[in-house]
């Protein structure tokens, strides 16, 4: 992968999920340059040095970081990990008061030190604190939102992959919504390589991907973090190589279609909410929401996400 001269990611906290984002960044070459930073300076120093003692073994990326925030100065695009996180049983929505109080703090400090920079939440729940953070700091549309519901995607699409026997590259699936428990998967419009997901069949010609597995593998991805988290306490590699990957499309300027989640204006009727629809992610962050086929049902899920989401927002007071 080409590294982009000069560029400047700077992750913020240092937990499982900041940590593995800055490592998947640096064997990807996302960025020239990788800040990691976290209140607690001696656990930031700590992860910055384990990850450069390997960096001999990646590419031209470099990492620094430690406890003093003003390292993301001139930042082109900052990622925010920090806060609680996820116990078993605990959805992410539970998260929103303890770390919008985060965010608050954060963000405007932040902003000052990179105004121009791209910020991308990572931290739960995402879509609310982009809500949050849209009230926060006055931002273009589009240079704040977050990872949304790609790590949800990417989770679908390993599944189909598995099921089907083909490489996850060649599935096009995708999670939208809430990146939570009311998430759900655009089925209308998915494919593995050219055929369409319901036309799919094994090599006896039976039809693969029946209604019955189909709302099987979404429940799996609905849950997916909950069992990983009663497993091992965090979800952190496959969230971290999705961060990365939303990186790359900035600081690339690729117009990647990823589905990110930003404030939607008008999108099917849904106003004043950030949840994850199907975006060109470039430069300057979402610069465009995607109008995709959905089906009535699709429609009717994406409104119940939003309305799950706004009732978040609106318990936080
Ligand atoms: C997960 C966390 C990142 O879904 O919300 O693993």
């Amino acid at each position: 992968m080409s590294l982009l001269r000069n560029t400047k990611l700077s992750v913020i906290g240092a937990g499982s999920v900041g940590s593995s984002l800055a490592y998947a960044a640096l064997i990807r070459n996302s960025a020239r340059e990788v800040v990691l930073y976290d209140l607690n300076a001696a656990r930031a120093e700590a992860e910055v040095l384990d990850l450069a003692h390997g960096t001999p073994f990646t590419g031209a990326s470099r990492i620094t970081g430690g406890g003093d925030i003003e390292a993301v100065a001139g930042s082109d695009v900052i990622v925010v990990t920090a806060g609680a996180k996820q116990e078993p049983g605990q959805t992410r929505l539970d998260l929103a008061g303890v770390n919008a109080r985060i965010l608050e703090k954060l963000l405007p400090r932040l902003v000052e030190l990179a105004p121009h920079a791209v910020i991308i939440l990572v931290t739960n729940p995402c879509d609310v604190l982009t809500a949050v953070a849209d009230q926060l700091v006055d931002l273009p549309a589009g240079q704040l939102f977050s990872s949304g519901t790609v790590l949800d995607s990417s989770r679908l699409r390993w599944l189909l992959a598995e099921s089907a026997g083909v490489a996850p590259q060649n599935v096009h699936a995708l999670i939208v919504g809430e990146h939570g428990d009311s998430e759900f998967a655009l089925w209308s419009d998915a494919t593995i390589g050219q055929t369409p997901l319901r036309d799919w069949t094994d090599e006896s010609g039976t039809l693969l991907f029946p209604r019955e597995r189909l709302e099987s593998l979404t429940s799996d991805v609905v849950h997916a973090a909950y069992k990983i988290i009663a497993g091992k306490g965090a979800t952190n590699y496959a969230i971290g190589l999705s961060g990365a990957r939303i990186v790359e499309a900035v600081l690339r300027n690729e117009r990647a279609i990823l589905p990110v989640s930003s404030m939607l204006r008008g999108y099917r009727g849904i106003d004043g909410v950030a949840l994850s629809v199907p975006s060109i992610v470039g430069s300057s962050g979402v610069e465009r929401t995607l109008d995709v086929p959905m089906d009535d049902i699709e429609v009717e899920l994406l409104h119940r996400s939003a309305e799950a989401l706004r009732e978040s927002i609106a318990h936080l007071g």
